[in-house]
């Protein structure tokens, strides 16, 4: 097998950290394409609920996964996720699926098959991809590894401000206390503290990190 010539940042944290911000600023950046995984758990996620499947009923959704259409692609500088040909945007982002999602995404043959789905990314391009375990289980060997973590007011007031019904503290919990692939600061990530930045702040933080980390860019 040819070695992959693309490369992987991971970029992990909670809900509500501010992590798809940085991540989409260095994909900007940097000239990469940001993937958001976690719209992958959402849009399967979506789809049970639409199916009238149980979240808990794990039997039922591996069935439903087996068959499901679900294609993960890219539209400029982002990924993008669809099922049954339909893009998923807005719908991934309701209450159900945010008070759903972390029950589906605890189910271990979920997370098998959608994080082969993110390591093919880089059969075609280099990417920033944020979530919980990029840089711990999807792409564990990259040197490019960021923590982003924010206090958990900071968080829920980010979350209330866009006008969404999140219980972040409740998702935070579950990601971090489920079995496979919990969320954690994974070996060699550097954690930055997101509570007092802004946005430009941040990624200026974030490019620091990278270039201790060893990425060359002149940006
Ligand atoms: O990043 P997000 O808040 O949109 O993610 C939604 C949920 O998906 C999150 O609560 C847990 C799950 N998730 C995951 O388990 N692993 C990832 N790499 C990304 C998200």
């Amino acid at each position: 097998m040819q070695p992959l010539r693309h490369f992987a940042i991971a970029i992990d944290g909670p809900a509500a950290s501010g992590k798809s911000t940085i991540a989409k600023c260095l994909a900007r950046e940097l000239g990469l394409v940001m993937v958001n995984s976690g719209a992958m758990y959402r849009a399967v996620t979506w789809k049970i609920l639409e199916l009238g499947i149980d979240p808990h009923d794990s039997d039922s959704i591996i069935n439903a996964l087996q068959s499901m259409d679900l294609h993960c692609g890219v539209e400029g500088n982002f990924s993008t996720v669809a099922i049954d040909g339909k893009v998923l945007d807005e719908e991934l982002r309701g209450k159900e699926v945010n008070q759903a999602v972390s029950i589906v995404a605890a189910i271990p043959y979920v997370r098998e098959k959608l994080v082969q789905m993110q390591r093919d990314y880089l059969q075609h391009t280099c990417v920033v991809m944020e979530g919980r375990d990029i840089g711990s289980i999807v792409f564990p060997d990259t040197p490019f590894k960021i923590y982003v973590d924010a206090s958990e007011e900071v968080r829920a007031a980010r979350r209330s401000a866009e006008g969404v019904t999140d219980s972040v503290a409740a998702r935070d919990k579950a990601d971090s206390n489920r079995t496979t692939a919990p969320l954690l600061v994974a070996e060699g990530a550097i954690v930055l503290d997101n509570s007092d930045h802004t946005v430009a702040s941040a990624v200026a933080a974030a490019l620091d990190i990278l270039r201790s980390q060893g990425l060359v860019c002149d940006v």
